[in-house]
């Protein structure tokens, strides 16, 4: 299980530039992780993607998702969290690396990986043996994600999921909660870290949640996220919310969108 997350401040080369530059990212100092599964919680853009990215890296997954046997590392932009990833300090009370990294976000791109890998030549059976027996692009997002948690995440791991949520119905999330469950019953060195805005996957019970807000990585109680509390009034109340909300034209974008 992964215990503590700690920059190495020392190996930080510019505290100016991505991911450095990150709020939260430059605040962190030491995370003590002390639950099986532990969730990140915030707004878009605090960083929680960039540390789960460099937690994948540090441990030997590829940038865009999937194990040590299987990386998936084309994208142009994801070697800038490098300076970030020589900068962790990651312990471990066992590390096997065995696990998981499953982006929703990038899921296209290394199922497109895969099928380009079954188009060459090979002795080995082709990777989709391995997921079903079909390419996963015959799938719709929501089943190859399904698939993929199905297949991949049933063993002892450091499993990372970054927004599981946007591949998932509400339904599919209760199905990823049962899931967990399972895994962390049958497995004793299984463990989740999860990037999510979902008020669903924020209540899975007893899990450590670390919101990003406010320009530091902090823990959190469920009732405390934001995502809960903007869904609540929402639904408790959905004509007065929006009512408030168009009316009174709350700005919902940065001033550096205009
Ligand atoms: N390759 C990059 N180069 C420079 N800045 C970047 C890069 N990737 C991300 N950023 C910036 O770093 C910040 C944190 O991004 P990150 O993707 O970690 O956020 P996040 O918390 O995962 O957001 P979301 O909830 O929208 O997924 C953002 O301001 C983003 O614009
Ligand atoms: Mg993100």
């Amino acid at each position: 299980m992964l215990k503590t997350i700690k920059i190495l401040r020392e190996r930080v080369e510019d505290w100016n530039a991505y991911p450095f530059s990150v709020p939260a990212i430059q605040s962190l100092d030491e995370l003590n992780l002390c639950s099986r599964v532990c969730l990140f919680a915030g707004e878009n853009g605090t960083g929680k993607s960039t540390l789960l990215e460099a937690i994948g890296a540090h441990y030997g997954f590829g940038r865009e998702g999937g194990n040590r046997n299987f990386r998936n590392d084309c994208t142009r932009s994801n070697h800038s969290i490098d300076a970030l990833v020589r900068a962790l300090r990651l312990s471990f009370d066992m590390r096997t690396g065995a696990g998981y990294f499953l982006r929703a976000e990038s899921l296209f791109n290394t199922v497109s990986y895969m099928d380009s890998l079954d188009e060459e030549p090979a002795f080995a059976p082709p990777i989709s043996a391995f997921y079903g027996g079909r390419s996963l692009h015959t799938r719709s997002h929501g089943e190859t994600f399904l698939t993929l948690l199905d297949l991949k995440f049933r063993r002892n791991g450091l499993f990372l999921l970054d927004e599981p949520e946007a591949a998932l119905s509400p339904q599919r999330q209760l199905s990823l909660l049962v899931l967990i469950h399972d895994v962390l019953q049958k497995y004793r060195n299984a463990q989740f870290i999860i990037s999510t805005h979902s008020p669903i996957i924020l209540g899975y019970p007893q899990a450590q949640l670390f919101s990003f807000d406010d320009e530091s990585i902090h823990e959190i109680h469920y009732q405390e996220t934001t995502s809960l509390q903007i869904v609540r009034q929402f639904v408790n109340d959905r004509e007065k919310f929006l009512e408030e909300l168009l009316t009174e034209n709350l700005p919902l974008f940065d001033d550096q969108n205009e």
